[in-house]
């Protein structure tokens, strides 16, 4: 349960001449706790109010304007300040998981409270802290409801520079990553991620609830505005006549790990509003998954069927073998057959050859987390009828996790990621946390930090992940560099690393493989086994998988790493790293530590010092590397490259004065296991 040591809270309120903000001036009219971040605020001749941002004394935003349009009142402009109230705030708090169990929230708040001709009060609340700055909307009008018609949150650049991100999307994030200069940015999703002179920045967002979610369409000349996803009847957002909209975020960093390494996105979420969180904790997990991606299994009933008792029962004697919490079964229950049409799936109905009470049980037996998997097709309706009889019964069945996706359109021309969709997720999020199930969201929501008040909303996918190796190009070693610093930023994400059987061969063997999603003869993945195993740690996720086909683990050395791993982390950094390019990240799960490190297509060697260890203790490092003499083999694209499946293991002893010198191939990675001796 989330604590805040009080002793530490200070909290001083500060009523401030309202002169300061009534027009434009070069003085900030705020600063962050460590005075590095300034903002600037001004309501223009029109009432409309616009806000600026410069840090560690170069200019990051220029003046850019606020306000949102409305159908049935003024909440843009005719503003007139009548109070500006200023805060400190400095609290330590702890969460049942995360990359850091215990945070730091140190900012400063401004509150500006305006009203205009209309009668409509807008109270502007800003928060500097010292990695960034959020800001919302908060609005008061005496009318019922309100429908949004557009978000005119503006940023603009002060200076051009490069960016990383996917397309603006509202209806899927398993886009490719781009780099490109924020000048040559028609639409983005966020995290848009961009390093402009010498300070990385990132334009997100938080606590979304009960609203669209926010694009950045360019306007030209560096400036960029908020665009949200529509309704079906072109509308934005039906809201209350009193709402508040979602934190717009600015993570501002030195360095492009700071970025990784900054709360702010959870700091400006509410506390934990679960009372019992003892049913919530992070779990390694395998499934009958990969196999209907590589076309050697079905969801379906029938010859290659996956979800069957037998197979169900080697999965969890696999688990309860290898220090494996959970197993996932995909295809469980009926309707799979209708998926991709007009799909019916039964979320209490399972095939006739998966005996659910026989397989719960067993798990019970073996100390197995038995996990659910419900695929809707994106038929929300359907599903949140279903919900509460469904959750019941996983109740019953003693399961925690569950396992949820929208491979679909939604009925009716509802985008993924409009407001009734966001308002569906979350819906599904409450009836679970009412069972005491954990949730991983696949096509979901992006995260914007509401794991801190659900903490039962694990992981999510929201990338492009594993699956896209089994029936397409995949992904690059640049992609899986930059995902740490756009999509990572917002939250944890289910990838779902591991897979060691690089070029399929086992699949190749199945007599009876279908595929299914295309032309299969060019696919594998993209990158070393080094660096799929260095993903588990990279990749930050409270529900962590092995993907692979467990046959491929069997007896393969490189699997003592999974055994070894510990999910459930106290303390994370990134080390160091440069988006698209490499990246190193350290994590603490009691007295262990991993590292786990990752290159593009260019093989480096990273020195990385390794203080963060404790001082005065030796540790064994079993160290998981690329073989750097792998032999040049043909690709199945037909490319030329070094063996991906070569990997040497590596043990040494160290301490915290020592560095380590990580040595990766192209596409490759090292990850690292730290016991004390
Ligand atoms: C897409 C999900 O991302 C994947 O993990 C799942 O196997 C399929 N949909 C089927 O539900
Ligand atoms: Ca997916």
């Amino acid at each position: 349960m989330e604590q805040s040591s009080r002793n530490r809270i200070v909290t001083g309120f500060m009523a401030v001449a309202v002169a300061i903000f009534t027009s434009c001036t070069s003085e900030p009219v705020s600063v962050s706790p460590d005075e590095g971040i300034r903002l600037y605020a001004c309501v223009d001749a029109d009432g409309v109010p616009s806000y600026g941002v410069s840090a560690w004394g170069s200019e990051v935003l220029s003046m850019s304007s606020l306000g949102i349009d409305a159908e049935e009142a003024d909440l843009a402009g005719g503003f007139i300040i009548d109070r500006v109230k200023k805060s400190r705030h400095d609290e330590v708090w702890t969460q049942p998981w995360g990359e850091n169990k215990t945070v730091r929230d140190r900012h400063n708040e401004m509150a500006v409270m305006m009203h205009n001709h209309d009668g409509v009060k807008l109270t502007l609340r800003f928060r500097l802290f010292d990695d960034g700055i959020g800001f919302r909307y908060e609005y008061e009008t005496v009318l019922d409801s309100l429908t949004i018609t557009a978000e005119n949150t503006r940023f603009n650049f002060a200076s051009d520079g490069m960016s990383w991100s996917i397309p603006g999307n509202f209806e899927t994030y398993e886009l490719d990553t781009r780099e490109m200069p924020v000048s040559e940015v028609e639409t983005a999703n966020t995290p848009f991620t961009f390093k402009a002179g010498e300070i990385y920045g990132s334009i997100h967002e938080a606590a979304l609830y009960d609203y669209p979610e926010m694009n950045l369409y360019s306007c030209g000349d560096l400036a960029f505005r908020s665009e949200l996803a529509p309704r079906p009847d072109g509308y934005k957002a039906r809201v209350p006549g009193v709402f508040k909209t979602p934190w717009r975020t600015l993570q501002l960093s030195r360095e492009a790990v700071g970025l990784i390494n900054s709360s702010l996105i959870l700091n400006l979420n509410a506390p934990c509003a679960i009372e019992d969180v003892s049913w919530i904790a992070p779990q390694k997990y395998v499934g009958v998954w990969w196999g209907m991606h590589l076309g050697t299994h079905s969801w379906t009933c029938g010859s290659r069927h996956g979800a069957t008792t037998e197979n169900a029962l080697r999965h969890i004697d696999f688990a309860a073998e290898n220090n494996i919490d959970g197993v996932l079964f995909e295809g469980w229950n009926k309707g799979w057959e209708t998926w991709g049409g007009r799909q019916h799936f039964d979320y209490c109905g399972a095939y006739p050859d998966f005996d659910i009470e026989k397989i719960a049980a067993y798990a019970k037996d073996k100390g197995v987390s038995l996990w659910m998997h419900n695929e809707t097709g994106g038929s929300i309706f359907e599903y949140e009828a279903a919900l509460d009889s469904a959750f019941a019964m996983y109740q019953r069945l003693g399961v925690h996790v569950l396992k949820t996706g929208y491979a679909g359109g939604m009925p009716g021309n509802i985008r993924h990621h409009s407001q009734r969709a966001v308002q569906h997720y979350q819906k599904v999020v409450e009836a679970a946390a009412r069972h005491q199930l954990m949730v991983d969201a696949h096509e979901p929501i992006k995260e914007t930090g509401i794991r801190r008040t659900w903490p039962n909303m694990m992981t999510r996918e929201g990338a492009k992940g594993m699956e896209w190796n089994a029936w397409s190009a995949g992904n690059s070693s640049e992609y899986l560099c930059t995902v740490p610093f756009v999509r990572l930023l917002s939250g944890p994400m289910d990838y779902t690393p591991g897979v060691f059987d690089i070029y399929y061969e086992t699949a190749a063997r199945y007599p009876d493989r279908k595929e299914w999603n295309g032309d299969y003869s060019s696919c594998y993945i993209k990158t070393t086994l080094a660096r799929q195993i260095a993903n588990w740690v990279i990749i930050y996720s409270p529900l962590q998988m092995a993907c692979d086909l467990i046959e491929n683990y069997e007896g393969h050395p490189a699997f003592r790493f999974f055994r070894d791993f510990d999910p459930d982390c106290d303390w994370s950094e990134a080390l160091a790293g440069e988006p698209g390019d490499y990246i190193v990240v350290a994590r603490r799960a009691g007295e262990r530590f991993f590292l786990g490190a990752g290159t593009g297509s260019v093989a480096r060697t990273v020195p990385v010092p390794l203080d963060f260890l404790e001082d005065g203790v030796t540790y064994l490092a079993t160290i998981y590397g690329d073989d750097l003499n792998a032999p040049v083999i043909e690709q199945p694209d037909g490319t030329m490259a070094p063996d991906k499946t070569a990997y040497v293991i590596t043990e040494r002893t160290v301490t915290s004065s020592d560095t380590m010198d990580i040595a990766m191939a192209a596409d490759g990675g090292q990850a690292v296991v730290f016991m004390p001796v």
